[in-house]
């Protein structure tokens, strides 16, 4: 038998999957989409969705990568002991892990920039036309922003050589607490700025009538895309969980872990883009330009900046991590690469992808298709088609493909845990998961 990595620890496993879910869908996509979903409406729908179909479809996945310990392709056949129709999901998520990996890596290379930019103190004494100025001359710069990108992709390459436990669980133990301290101190600054009530408003006070089959499936993807889940992540994660963890109480903590992280973003960006006059809907440059501001407000600003713009990169390291693990272990184990070819060989076919979602979000912006720019073509693909669709299929074949008596062992560890809401979580997985999931895809398709 192969010999396989595993994490190392019970904190391996929620440390490393909450390294893949925080990242810029927490801190850059959540109040994106929140801000052009009317916020309060569009939280309200996040948060049941990440706690009715997140959690589930996050242990469906855990359930599949621990019983196959294999990548996502190799999962379905291994379970079904055959080639089934469901193996297509695994092929489904490695495109998807390419797919997201190209624009993904966009908006980290931003974060390099930023970093940069940090260091080398631009904010220092900017006001906000500077600020914008600034972003924009960022990301129309013909070269720079490649380059942060593909550097940011050889980083990536570089952990996912060394390996999972080693790679992933060290970095992510110590930084991910460290970023959520930080973000509480941001969050009390914005909440003292000058109007920032506005801004905690628009957040926390939901308008009903603003619940749209639109803002429904933006929630969804966006759970879906911050969680991880839907295109084998956390299979391949979860291949690597010990036969003794917890599944349900891990993924319980990663998904609170997310979503606390998601509303904080919000309570920091929201309220201090409100009290400095900046639309919630700008779209890709609101995290960019609120968080430089916010700092000039503080004591210690240079620092805190330069500081959280390191977590950040960071943050968002053990996300991209994530995601080329997928490619590799889908490289390795379908193809027998070995690790280092298929590290390499992911990240340059991500690169050239990549390459044209930069360069389409230039301000005049050439790399459209049909009015939508490559950046936001390969977003909507995953978060709104191809992580739904990924998702859907995972919660089916748990719920109904496996043997019954095989998800509970996973469930339970064997019966050494209680199986009373263990049973609920499975009739979750089997019944509310998929029709939910297919009621919201499928309305926003005849849409
Ligand atoms: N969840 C990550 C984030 O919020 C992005 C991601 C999506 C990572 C899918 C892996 C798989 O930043």
């Amino acid at each position: 038998m192969k010999q396989r990595e595993n994490f190392g620890s019970k904190l391996g496993i929620i440390m490393a999957t909450a390294g893949s879910a925080l990242g810029l869908g927490n801190i850059y996509r959540f109040p994106v989409e929140a801000g052009n979903n009317g916020g309060g409406a569009f939280l309200i729908v996040y948060i049941a969705v990440a706690l009715l179909i997140g959690a589930p479809l996050m242990i469906s996945e855990f359930i599949i990568g621990r019983r196959s310990r294999s990548n996502p392709i190799g999962a379905f056949r291994t379970i079904s002991g055959k080639r089934t129709p469901f193996t297509l999901v695994g092929w489904g998520g490695v495109l998807s892990a390419f797919l997201i990996l190209a624009f993904y890596t966009t908006v980290a290379g931003w974060t390099l920039g930023y970093l940069g930019k940090s260091i080398l103190n631009h904010f220092g004494g900017q006001d906000l036309p500077q600020i914008q100025a600034q972003f924009t001359a960022f990301v129309d710069h013909p070269w720079l922003p490649i380059v942060c990108q593909l550097a940011f992709l050889a980083m990536t390459a570089v952990v996912v050589l060394r390996g999972v436990a080693k790679g992933i669980e060290r970095w992510s133990k110590i930084l991910m607490p460290l970023l959520l301290v930080i973000m509480v101190v941001l969050c009390v600054k914005s909440l003292t700025l000058p109007g920032a009530a506005k801004g905690l408003q628009f957040l926390f006070q939901p308008d009903f009538s603003k619940i749209t089959g639109k803002v429904l499936i933006s929630a969804l993807g966006q759970s879906f895309f911050s969680l991880s889940i839907g295109m084998g992540a956390l299979i391949t994660y979860g291949s690597y969980i010990a036969k003794s963890d917890n599944l349900v109480s891990s993924a319980g903590s990663v998904v609170l872990a997310d979503t606390l992280v998601a509303i904080l973003a919000g309570i920091i960006i929201f309220p201090a883009a409100f009290s400095f006059g900046i639309k919630p809907e700008v779209g890709a440059s609101l995290a960019f330009t609120t968080l430089p501001l916010v700092f000039q407000q503080m004591h210690g600003g240079y620092f805190f900046c330069l500081l959280f713009f390191l977590l950040l990169v960071i943050a968002t390291l053990t996300s991209t991590i994530s995601l080329l693990e997928v490619i590799v272990a889908a490289l390795t184990e379908e193809y027998k690469l070995k690790r280092s070819q298929a590290a390499w060989l992911g990240a340059a076919i991500t690169a050239v992808i990549g390459v044209l979602a930069t360069i389409s979000m230039r301000s005049s912006n050439p790399l459209a298709i049909g009015g939508t720019s490559v950046f936001d073509l390969l977003d909507h693909a995953t978060a709104l088609y191809l992580m739904p669709l990924g998702g859907l299929f995972i919660v089916l074949f748990v719920g109904w493909r496996m043997k019954k008596a095989d998800t509970m062992a996973e469930l339970t560890n064997d019966g050494t845990l209680r199986a009373g809401i263990r049973k609920a979580i499975l009739f979750i997985i089997r019944y509310l998961c998929p029709l939910a999931i297919a009621i919201i895809f499928i309305s926003q398709l005849i849409k």
